[in-house]
Order: C-alpha cells, then sequence, then structure tokens
C-alpha cells in the first residue's frame, strides 16, 4: 500500500506553483522561529545574574565587625528581664518567641535533603567545604554544582522546577549546594528540603566583593578555565573602594529601587532569600525585604551569620543534627586548612566614614542581616531555656 502510493507520488509531478507556496511558507515559518527564538534569548539574558563563580574568601570566627550593626539580642544567649513584674503582653511575647519547635523548620522538611542556596561571599566556601567533611563523618552524600561561567542566580519557572525535580531526585540524606536564589519546592508540589544559608553583614561584604574581583588570582583561576575571557582595565583593577565611593562612580553607587543586572547584583543579600521573582530585583526596597523575611520564617531551618560562627554551629548542630553533628569539632580541629581556602590578602582597610556612607544606602540590606541574627540568637536562647527550663522560669 505504502510504497504503492510514493510509488505514485513520484509519478505525478507536483504544479510548480505549490512548490513555491511551500518554499515560502517554510522560510517565513524559519524566519519567525529565529526572530522569536532572538526574542527569547534575550529575555532570558535580562534575567540572568552574572555571578562571577568564584569562591569566597574567609574571615576569622573572631573577625567581627561590632562597629557596624548593633544586635538587641544577646550573643551570650542570656535574657536579661531587667524588672520582674513586667506587663503580661511582653511576658507572653518572649515565650511564644523562644518556642523550640516553632523555630524549628527542619521538622517541617519533607525530605532528609539539605538545600544551601549560598550566597556569595560570606564565607560559604568554608562552609561547604565543613559540609565536605561532615558528610564523610556522618554519612551523607555530598552534591555541588559545576563552576559556570555565567552564574544564574534567578531562573525561569521551568528552570526552577528542573532544580526542584534534580533536588528531590537525590537519596536521602544529601546536601546540594548552589549559588542560586531561594526556590519554593513547595509550589511545585515537590517534597521541600531542609534549607540552610550564611549572611554577612551587608557593607563588610560588597566590600570583600569589590576587593575579590579585582584580585589577580582570581583572573588567573578564571582564564585557566575560560581561555577566551578579555583581560579587565588595569585602571579598573587599581581603583580602590573608598575612593570609588567618594568620587560617586557608578560602580560605588547604590541607589535604591535601581535594578542593576550583572556583578551588580552582588550587592543584594536579600535576593538569595526574597526569590526568582522581578520584585526582588531592585534594589534596597520593602518588597524585597518583606519577602526575604518570610521565606527565613517560613523555610529556612538556619540562616548562619559569618560574624558569630560559634553561635551558627551550635544551631546547626542542635537543629539539623543528622547533617551537623560534631560540626564544632571538625571546624576547630580542621580550623587552619578552612581558614587558608580563598582568603583575599588584596583587601586594604576602608574608613568607617566611607563604610558610613554606604550604610545610609544599604538599610534594608542591614535590616534583613539583623533580622537573621535576632532569629539566630532566638534559636539559641530557645535551646538553653530547654535545657535550664527551672532557672529560667524561675526568673
Ligand atoms: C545614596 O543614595 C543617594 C540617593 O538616594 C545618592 O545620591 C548617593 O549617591 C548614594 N550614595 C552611595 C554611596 O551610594
Ligand atoms: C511557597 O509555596 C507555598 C505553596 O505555594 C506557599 O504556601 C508559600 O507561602 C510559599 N513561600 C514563600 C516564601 O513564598
Ligand atoms: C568559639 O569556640 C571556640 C571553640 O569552642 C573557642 O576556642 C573560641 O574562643 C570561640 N570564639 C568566640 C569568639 O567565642
Ligand atoms: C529540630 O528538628 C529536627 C528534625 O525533627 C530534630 O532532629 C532536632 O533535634 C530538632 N531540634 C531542636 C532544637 O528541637
Amino acid at each position: 500500500m505504502l510504497n504503492d502510493n510514493a510509488w505514485k507520488h513520484r509519478r505525478m509531478p507536483v504544479p510548480k506553483r505549490t512548490i513555491e507556496l511551500i518554499a515560502l511558507i517554510a522560510i517565513s515559518s524559519t524566519l519567525f522561529l529565529f526572530l522569536h527564538t532572538r526574542e527569547l534569548h534575550s529575555r532570558l539574558r535580562k534575567m540572568e545574574v552574572r555571578l562571577q563563580p568564584g569562591e569566597d574568601e574567609m574571615l576569622s570566627a573572631n573577625q567581627l565587625s561590632s562597629e557596624g550593626v548593633q544586635t538587641d539580642s544577646s550573643p551570650s544567649g542570656i535574657v536579661h528581664y531587667p524588672n520582674r513584674h513586667r506587663i503580661f503582653a511582653i511576658k507572653y511575647k518572649e515565650t511564644e518567641v523562644l518556642d523550640v519547635e516553632a523555630l524549628n523548620n527542619t521538622r517541617r522538611a519533607d525530605r532528609s535533603v539539605l538545600f544551601f542556596n549560598r550566597v556569595p561571599k560570606v564565607g560559604s566556601q568554608t562552609f561547604m567545604e565543613l559540609l565536605r567533611r561532615l558528610s564523610m563523618r556522618n554519612g551523607f552524600s555530598f552534591n555541588r554544582d559545576r563552576v559556570q561561567r555565567v552564574e544564574t542566580i534567578r531562573l525561569a519557572p521551568i528552570e526552577q522546577l528542573q532544580l526542584a525535580r534534580m533536588v528531590s531526585s537525590y537519596s536521602e540524606p544529601s546536601v546540594y549546594i548552589k549559588h542560586v536564589c531561594f526556590t519554593n519546592f513547595t509550589e511545585f508540589n515537590l517534597p521541600q528540603p531542609i534549607y540552610i544559608n550564611i549572611v554577612r553583614d551587608p557593607v563588610e561584604r560588597v566590600i570583600s566583593w569589590y576587593y575579590y574581583v579585582r584580585a589577580p588570582w582570581y583572573y588567573v583561576e578564571r582564564k585557566q578555565i575560560f581561555p577566551d575571557l578579555p583581560l579587565p582595565d588595569p585602571n579598573w583593577l587599581k581603583k580602590d573602594f573608598e575612593s570609588c565611593v567618594l568620587k560617586a562612580d557608578r560602580e560605588c553607587r547604590y541607589l535604591e529601587g535601581e535594578i542593576h543586572e550583572g556583578i551588580g547584583d552582588h550587592r543584594r543579600q536579600t535576593l538569595f532569600f526574597c526569590g526568582h521573582s522581578e520584585k526582588c530585583t531592585p534594589f534596597n526596597t520593602v518588597g524585597a525585604l518583606e519577602r526575604a523575611k518570610m521565606a527565613v520564617e517560613k523555610h529556612y531551618a538556619v540562616v548562619g551569620v559569618l560574624e558569630d560562627v560559634n553561635t551558627t554551629l551550635t544551631v546547626l548542630e542542635n537543629y539539623i543534627p543528622r547533617f551537623f553533628r560534631g560540626a564544632t569539632d571538625v571546624y576547630y580541629d580542621e580550623v587552619n586548612a578552612f581558614t587558608r581556602i580563598n582568603r583575599n590578602f588584596f583587601k586594604p582597610p576602608v574608613s568607617e566614614e566611607v563604610k558610613d556612607m554606604v550604610r545610609g544606602n544599604f538599610t534594608r540590606e542591614i535590616e534583613f542581616y539583623q533580622f537573621c541574627k535576632q532569629r539566630l540568637y532566638k534559636q539559641l536562647r530557645a535551646l538553653k531555656l530547654t535545657k535550664t527550663t527551672y532557672e529560667t522560669n524561675s526568673l
């Protein structure tokens, strides 16, 4: 039958006009597809955030920038009640806030898979190394994404789904590490992982980033991986952060609401918690801040603070014991090996005056950092409360 038909077709010549018509349709649809692809491609590019996939610089645990941001929580974990007879509302609030179960999002995870969507320049390279060592000690598998030329941290919905599917396919227990915005697995009806992250004083972080991308080894390493990358302008390399801010250089002007794709995206630590929405992109806005806070409260098991490694480790050990059991020991036993990772020796000091100028424009970023810090101390205090119930009750 088929052969018969084919034979018939061959014998009957198709009229010339039909051939021309078909050719015309083919050409125009190719053109249409080409334009459409180009449009999609440029839209995709707009969504991309150029994250230089370099690694983080490590700060020692004691390198506190206490002048930067004051916390009203006591790092010692002791709650001071100046007056025995405080009004009921305040007392009620205190007990409510220090409910260890309410503060434990690990319990709300559906699978024993740790998702560390690490923020760059917060010492996360060191935490990654810590996790790698813990994976051998505590028996879980360790996964991270590979170094990319242009790292995309804001993903289109389809890519979010692919990422969530991939992470959900890992066997339990596992850890997955990637520079990426908060990805809501529940939105895709996929089991929720255990979210963790680390934050850092946002102004210290932006200074660290500034010198990090100028460090010679950063370029040498990248050039080795991607030989065709152009070399940077020497004048750009020589520019220091202080004069960059004082001269109001484009690179060091931090303007509210500004959508600054590319390297500038590093200014916003909140982006990594806010999510992939375009509401998360403008710099220093209330909207992005609120979304970021909500994600932390609802989903993150622990958001550690670089400036307080000890509290971070204690909270991680107690709230996510399956993965972080023995973390403090591993960290301090091998701390010399850890602190050598990615330390930037090319970072000159920056005066408080210049830092204050920058802080004036980082208000929401600072608020978010303080929010995470307070939550971490709350989690620490909640541990103390359960351990010394009698003492606390007698206050
Ligand atoms: C801070 O923002 C103001 C405008 O709101 C701008 O004039 C100033 O240049 C910014 N300063 C820095 C250091 O980004
Ligand atoms: C994540 O998605 C779930 C389900 O759609 C929703 O209830 C939750 O509020 C989302 N979380 C955030 C931080 O948007
Ligand atoms: C952190 O903990 C280590 C080990 O327990 C200790 O030696 C160090 O003094 C602590 N650092 C701070 C700043 O408390
Ligand atoms: C938090 O929940 C996890 C998982 O259920 C549990 O292993 C851990 O002990 C809990 N931590 C605290 C401090 O309640």
